[in-house]
Order: C-alpha cells, then sequence, then structure tokens
C-alpha cells in the first residue's frame, strides 16, 4: 500500500511539496487548507498531471482534517509568508495564531505521525508545533538546514563553475540572519572552500547563504521562496519513508548536543522511518561554536511570546 504525507497548506510552499512528493514517487499525498477550494482545486490539478508525469500516487484535497487520516508524516506549511523587509520574526504571532489552530486538529487525526514544519519563524514554530502535538521530541522536526545548504551549494557551484551536484555544504542555527553556515563542511568534490577561493570570497558565498531568503523575497516582492523549499522537504520525506538514516541539517530539539539543551535549533540529525534517529555532532571552530550558540540565543529570544499562549 502507498503511505500518505498530508500537506497543510495549498499555498505555493505546500501545493509545490505536493507536486514534490507525488512526482518523485514518494507517496499519497492529502493537502488541507482552510479556503474553501483551493486544496481541492490544487490537488485535482496535480491529479490531472498525473498521466503525463507518470506516477500512479493519489492525492486528495479538502478543508476537512479527516483527509491525513493514515498520514506517516504530516508537513505544516501554512501561514503567512515574509513581504520585502519582514524579517521571519514579524510573523511569530500570526503564524503562532495559525498553528495554534492546525496541531489539534493534527495530532487527533493523525497521534503516529512525523512532523515537519516550515512556516516561519521556523524554529520557534517547530517548537511550538512540539508543545502543541504533545508528540515525542523524534518526531517533530523543522525543515530549514538542507534549504540553507542547498542554497549555499548552487551559490559556490555558481562562482566555481561547477556542477551543483559536486558541491556539498552544511548550514546549521537557526533560521534566520543569525544562521551558521560551516565553511570547513562545504566541499567541492571533497575539497573544502576554503582552499579553493580566498576569505573575503568565502565570506560572501556564506552571507549570500544567510540572506538567501530574503533575496528571492526582494524580487518576488509579494511572497517568499517556495521551489527549493519544497524540494528540501521532499528529500527529508524520502530519507523518512525510505528509513534511509540519511544525515541532513534540521531543527530538532537538543538536549546538551553543540552544549545547547531545551530548544529546537538546526543541527545534523539523523533521519529515518522513527523520525529523527541521532543528532550528529560535528566538531566545530572555537568561532562556529559562538556563531550556533549565538543564533540559538536569538531562536530562544521568541521563546517566551509563544509560550504566553500555550
Ligand atoms: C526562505 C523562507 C522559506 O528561507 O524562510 O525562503
Amino acid at each position: 500500500m502507498s503511505p500518505k504525507v498530508a500537506v497543510i497548506g495549498a499555498g505555493n510552499v505546500g501545493a509545490t511539496c505536493a507536486q514534490r512528493i507525488l512526482e518523485h514517487d514518494l507517496a499519497d499525498v492529502a493537502l488541507v487548507d482552510v479556503v474553501e477550494g483551493l486544496a481541492a482545486g490544487k490537488a485535482l490539478d496535480l491529479a490531472e498531471a498525473a498521466p503525463l508525469v507518470g506516477h500512479d500516487r493519489k492525492i486528495t484535497g479538502s478543508t476537512d482534517y479527516r483527509v491525513i487520516e493514515g498520514s506517516l508524516i504530516v508537513v505544516i506549511t501554512a501561514g503567512l509568508a515574509r513581504k520585502p523587509g519582514m524579517s521571519r520574526s514579524d510573523l511569530l504571532m500570526a503564524n503562532a495564531k495559525i498553528l495554534q489552530s492546525i496541531v489539534p486538529q493534527v495530532a487527533t487525526r493523525a497521534p503516529g505521525a512525523i512532523l515537519i514544519v516550515v512556516t516561519n519563524p521556523l524554529d520557534t514554530m517547530t517548537y511550538l508545533a512540539w508543545r502543541l502535538s504533545g508528540f515525542p521530541r523524534e518526531r517533530v522536526m523543522g525543515m530549514a538546514g538542507v534549504l540553507d545548504s542547498s542554497r549555499l551549494r548552487y551559490f559556490v557551484s555558481e562562482k566555481l563553475k561547477v556542477p551543483a551536484g559536486e558541491v556539498e555544504a552544511l548550514v546549521l542555527g537557526g533560521h534566520g540572519d543569525t544562521m551558521v553556515p560551516v565553511p570547513a563542511q562545504t566541499t567541492v568534490s571533497g575539497k573544502p572552500i576554503t582552499q579553493l577561493l580566498p576569505k573575503p570570497e568565502v565570506d560572501q558565498l556564506m552571507q549570500r547563504a544567510r540572506e538567501g531568503g530574503a533575496e528571492v523575497v526582494k524580487l518576488l516582492k509579494t511572497g517568499s521562496a517556495f521551489y527549493a523549499p519544497a524540494s528540501a522537504v521532499a528529500e527529508m520525506v524520502q530519507a523518512i519513508l525510505k528509513d534511509e538514516k540519511k544525515v541532513l541539517p534540521a531543527c530538532v530539539f537538543l538536549s546538551g548536543q553543540y552544549g545547547l539543551r531545551d530548544l529546537f535549533c538546526g543541527v545534523p540529525a539523523r533521519l529515518g522511518k522513527n523520525g529523527v534517529e541521532e543528532i550528529v555532532e560535528i566538531s566545530l571552530t572555537a568561532e562556529e561554536k559562538q556563531a550556533l550558540a549565538a543564533s540559538a540565543q536569538a531562536v530562544q529570544a521568541d521563546r517566551a511570546a509563544v509560550d504566553a499562549l500555550l
């Protein structure tokens, strides 16, 4: 039987996640949106593409959470997107309220599912989804590191004129201005970028990665990125559904790893059928450790505001 993945929110990110999951032939999809007809319309449109794309996965769209029953994974994309000049934290209270209306319904209809949160500000919304769901920590994670790392991989490949597939990169920390790209883990065919480019150029690439989301927002003017975010979600969904045990950067609950405790933040995590199966501690320079601690602190700054809602 085909596994099922639910996607909550049928906006650009949610609908593109549904498309990627179907077209990578990963699972059936249940798409839910509060706007009457939106999820059903996009689901029908995606279903009508199936004969051309050549997959046999099913998609259902509804306003009713009953369609998510039986889902192994629930991807939460619902929420307002950034407008130019807005920080992810500006979205905090508006999206916290949206999660308050969604997560209890998800927990009721799909009590055994693994949650992947995409709504911004990512780290705080992942924490909130964990609290609202009551799910164990290994079944709640946020998508950001895979996206931020993919952006960095692309920028490096463009700069050095090499295929993107030859570039590996790792971005840790909160999904915001304080995120921590790790130059030593940014490699081209195994060679660290620090050996391939002078430091100012490496720094420029790292900075572009930090501002990658804002760069797209600035161009689009009316919304934020969705193609790369959806591909990042599909990568995580695949790792879980196929029990790949792949190490991917993800926003996960830390209980002392990297010197951080009792918060959700981006670090490398092994993903498999049980969700977060291991948190992988790589060695960081003193400077990177400090940057990660500062990023965690920035994430924590939003915590009191959402705790007040609980
Ligand atoms: C971005 C949004 C999804 O980074 O946070 O594009």
